[in-house]
């Protein structure tokens, strides 16, 4: 369909320990254990699958437990799932979570390591017949850049979420990003590995306004930057000849209030649904899109886990006050 989103990326299993707070070094701590599909693409996908959007996931899988996960939950959530099978097993995330929701979390990428440029070309039809395409870097730089590549070959509005912040990213690959979705310490990082200007992540927050378009615009020249902001919510920059029909050259969108349980995912709420916007509802301006993004992922921070944690919209971009997911596991 002409609202088709295509999304390529990382599915982890995801081993999540709620504890008081965050282990440190040498410490041993006591937690309620749970696991769950997660990886910032499977999280992102079936963030658009669930706010209304035809969702295309391009992924490698393991030929094991965790790859049949995936491909169960796909079909649940009516996801288009094409999943290159590697030898490698399939990703894993092992998750902290503390009382205030806040996480830390180390990734195994196994077969995520291993999606190659060659699977990619072979879904060509699903990324060119898409409006949108989304990417993070969980999986190969590489691989994520042939992807951009053939969408905006013909045509198709990419969004690149810079994460992980540690991640290898190139100034080619931002190039060839329409709209970029980094928060504050993937922001900090991407500067700091392709600028010569610098800013401190708990300084992004705070930062004056006309600093921080100066530094987006250092950043991406051509496109769109979209910072987010957790509670403080999100910074939009646009190239100043390219915001007609926007609010203005860049602006603020706040947050929403939420009652939090598990911020994990909560940038991936953020892009998926965000995609979501700009493939179904082409007459909003982009600070609506920003808006609805927002909140829909305030609202994925009131239930744990990642994927599972996606609300589900009873009517395709549009967030009802208080939008349950339906867990199809
Ligand atoms: O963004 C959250 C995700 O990061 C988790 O689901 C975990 O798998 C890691 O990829
Ligand atoms: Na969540």
């Amino acid at each position: 369909t002409a609202h088709r989103v295509v999304i390529v990326g990382s599915f982890n299993v995801d081993h999540v320990w709620h504890c008081d707070s965050l282990p440190r070094a040498g410490e041993t701590r006591t937690g309620q254990y749970r696991t769950g599909p997660g990886g910032k693409g499977f999280n992102q996908a079936t963030a658009c699958a669930r706010s209304g959007a035809a969702t295309v996931f391009v992924c490698a899988l393991g030929d094991d437990e965790g790859g049949a996960l995936a491909r169960a939950l796909a079909t649940a959530d009516g996801i288009d799932l094409r999943a290159e099978t590697s030898e490698e097993p399939t990703g894993t995330a092992g998750i902290h979570v503390d009382a205030q929701g806040r996480n830390s979390i180390v990734i195994g990428p196994g077969a995520n390591a291993t999606l190659s440029g060659g699977f990619i070309a072979r879904q060509a039809q699903a990324v060119t017949g898409a409006r949108i395409m989304l990417a993070q870097l969980e999986s190969p730089a590489d691989s994520v850049l042939e992807a951009m590549r053939l969408a905006r070959a013909s045509g198709v509005r990419t969004i690149l979420n810079p994460a992980p912040a540690n991640a290898e990213s190139t100034r080619e690959l931002l190039a060839v990003a329409d709209v970029l979705t980094p928060n504050e310490t993937e922001f900090a990082a991407l500067l700091a590995r392709h600028s010569s200007e610098r800013i401190d992540p708990d300084d992004v927050a705070g930062a004056d306004d006309e600093r921080l378009h100066h530094l987006c615009r250092t950043l991406l020249p051509r496109g769109t930057v979209v910072i987010t902001l957790g509670a403080a919510g999100a910074f939009v920059s646009h190239r100043e000849d390219k915001c007609r029909g926007d609010e203005a050259a860049h602006y603020r969108v706040p947050a929403y209030e939420a009652a939090v349980v598990d911020t994990t995912g909560a940038g991936d709420a953020f892009n998926g649904a965000l995609a979501t916007s700009l493939a179904l509802s082409a007459e909003r301006t982009f600070a609506d899109h920003v808006r609805f993004a927002t909140l829909y992922a305030a609202r994925s921070t009131e239930h744990e886990g990642a994927a599972e944690s996606m609300p589900v919209l009873a009517t395709p971009g549009v967030v009802a006050p208080s939008a349950p997911p339906t867990p199809s596991a």
